[in-house]
């Protein structure tokens, strides 16, 4: 959702915050801000609109304070407006706070404190933090060097909900404090200096030294310092841990946008999460995992529960998982999951999936999975993240940091990472068969099929420039194409803006045929040679009624009479989503760039939803 950067140091604090807001604008952009401690003062600039605004604000350049807090907003409690825009001031202007995630009993809060006096200048949840710090700050009678770190922890006790904050106060002008709850927030150690931020990427090109901080843990920064505290405000130990992602992956390279230079790095990110889980001898090696078979054999159910594309990924595992293991197991959306009570015990797994490991649904449906007894184990891109703290077990994807709103290289990642779970299972299940050996030698040949399936990018290119102005786009497939389908449709429509459906194919006479008309776009997806006569017989359907179709096939497939027919190279149908799914991305990607928006940042959108 939001995004926040902080720094500590010795250089000029403004445009090193300004920087890394830009590395961080996929997280929110519709205002900005950036507080600095100047001479003794806290000056606080912010506006509406884009981060690179803060550029023309009056008097920004003039800001030469070593120390400051800044915050790329997405709006949640209050439109975007320069008072809604954080930082935000109590009304002292003691203290500067930026805040990411969101105050659940923040009326409450407001009344308690506009019975003490206290006003309010904005509609923000977040307004009520600095004044709530300020009033503990101002009844605390004890002058010591820890009066500025007991008025956040008390502040923060009384915070319901999530939130990762930064904390400045004129009277501490060489310290910063920041906690995190259910949000995430990372310290970046320099050389004389200390980098806060809400993800790894944004500040990548300063340090690979990173503290990981858990919930509720305090921290006061200083210029040479990180002193860390739990809620009693004991002092804690913290090491730090070396990230070995490279500065420039975070970085364009050359490509015009993030998204497609991620859908480019599908291979990479393909070989390097399949790493040396699968070896040439066709063992397949989690070290992090030591299930059992009687533990898998005394499964009654595995669930996989994620939001998005991270779902969509779970439904290409419940298929490989339950065809190669024979457990069963339902994919659920995180956000349905945590209300409807699941039917969850000790014999139950459940597998979280998402990119970020902060996504708010998930980590509370893991939460839930952990009371009820389940063993846990999440997949995520980002090590430390929360879901990855909360579960039993943790896998990764190796992707390295996806920037763009629309996940691509994370979501064929995290395909190949569960279908490798799927196979891991089978051989402690001492299940063998030629399915699964052929699905190895696949898997071995995946990333150099990808760089093929990356070939058809003109062809794709060209129909979407005949397509572009389309209101509808319709997606069909059956089995395993119907997961792609989905995903296609997500894709299409969050960075296109064109609403988009998608349809297990032979659900289309069921009523969404009623839908089609003359020239309207059909997109069938037919990778699955085992069903590819049914879906073709669905798509005739839709010419007959005067659709224009783009197919998806494989090259083995022998189908005429469509208006693009794209075809990817042949492959193991559990892992056909992989290579399926590139023409789509860019067919997307091109739509997006065809009606001129970002593709990088769509409308109303964030690339972690850190709040329900
Ligand atoms: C994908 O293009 C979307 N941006 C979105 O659906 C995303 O996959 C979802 O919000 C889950 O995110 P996560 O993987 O970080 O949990």
């Amino acid at each position: 959702m939001c995004g926040i950067v902080g720094y500590i140091g010795t250089k000029k604090a403004s445009p090193i915050l300004i920087n890394g807001l830009l590395r961080l604008e996929y997280r929110g952009y519709d205002s900005a801000g950036i507080a600095t401690i100047e001479k003794n003062d806290i000056s606080v600039m912010k506006d509406k609109g884009r981060v690179k605004n803060l550029y023309n604000l009056k008097g920004i350049d003039d800001l030469t304070g070593t120390i400051g807090i800044a915050h790329t907003r997405w709006a949640t409690h209050g439109k975007p407006s320069k008072e809604n825009s954080h930082p935000h001031i109590d009304n002292s202007k003691t203290f500067s706070v930026v805040h990411n995630g969101i105050i659940e009993n923040y009326h409450e809060l407001r009344k308690f404190l506009g019975d003490n006096g206290y006003t309010f200048y904005s509609q923000t949840d977040t307004e009520v933090i600095p004044n709530l710090i300020h009033y503990y700050y101002s009844k605390d009678n004890n002058n010591d060097e820890l009066k500025f770190l007991r008025a956040v922890r008390n502040a923060c006790k009384e915070l319901k909900g999530s939130f990762a904050i930064e904390v400045i106060c004129k009277d501490y002008p060489d310290n910063m404090i920041v906690v995190r709850k259910d949000s995430p927030l990372v310290i970046g150690k320099g050389e004389n200096e200390n980098y806060i931020s809400s993800d790894i990427p944004a500040i990548l090109s300063f340090t690979r030294s990173f503290y990981l901080l858990n919930d509720l843990e305090f921290v006061i920064l200083s210029r040479n310092d990180a002193k860390f505290y739990d809620i009693d405000l004991k002092p804690i130990k913290k090491d730090t841990k070396t990230i070995e992602w490279n500065a420039s992956s975070a970085e364009k390279d050359g490509y015009d946008d993030y998204m497609l230079k991620e859908i480019h790095e599908q291979p990479t990110a393909i070989r390097e999460t399949i790493g040396s889980k699968l070896s040439e001898n066709g063992k397949c090696d989690f070290e992090d995992l030591d299930f059992t078979k009687e533990y898998l054999k005394s499964l009654n159910k595995i669930y996989i529960v994620a939001c998005g594309t991270a779902m969509h990924a779970g439904l290409a595992g419940k298929n490989a998982i339950e065809k190669l293991c024979k457990i069963p197991t339902e994919v659920d959306i995180a956000s349905e999951f945590r209300y409807r009570d699941p039917i969850i015990d000790e014999k139950t797994l459940c597998i979280f999936i998402s990119q970020s490991g902060e996504t708010a649904d998930t980590i509370a449906a893991l939460k839930l999975s952990k009371e009820k007894g389940a063993k846990t184990l999440a997949i995520s891109n980002v090590i430390g993240s929360s879901i990855t703290r909360e579960a039993d077990f943790s896998i990764y994807t190796h992707a390295g940091p996806e920037i763009a709103v629309a996940s691509t290289k994370a979501y064929t990642s995290q395909v190949i990472l569960i279908t490798l779970l799927a196979i891991y299972f089978s051989q402690v299940l001492e299940i063998n068969n030629e399915e699964i050996n052929n699905l190895k030698i696949e898997i071995l040949e995946l990333p150099k099929k990808i760089e093929e399936a990356l070939k058809t990018s003109e062809i794709v290119k060209e129909f979407s420039k005949r397509v572009y102005q389309e209101k509808d786009i319709f997606f069909l497939g059956r089995g395993i194409d119907e997961t792609v389908a989905k995903e296609g449709s997500l894709k299409l429509k969050e960075i296109s803006y064109i609403h988009s459906e998608s349809y297990a194919a032979g659900e289309l006479k069921h009523g969404p045929i009623a839908l089609i008309e003359n020239g309207i776009t059909v997109v069938g997806i037919m990778t699955d040679p085992k069903l590819v006569e049914k879906t073709i017989s669905n798509i005739q359907e839709v010419v007959t009624r005067g659709a224009k179709t783009l197919i998806i096939t494989n090259q083995n497939i022998d189908i005429n009479g469509f208006d693009m027919v794209i075809r990817i190279p042949n492959t193991s149908p559990f892992i056909s989503p992989i290579l399926s799914i590139i023409p789509l991305q860019l067919f997307s990607y091109y739509i997006s760039k065809e009606k001129g928006l970002d593709v990088d940042k769509p409308r109303n959108l964030a690339k972690s939803v850190t709040v329900e």
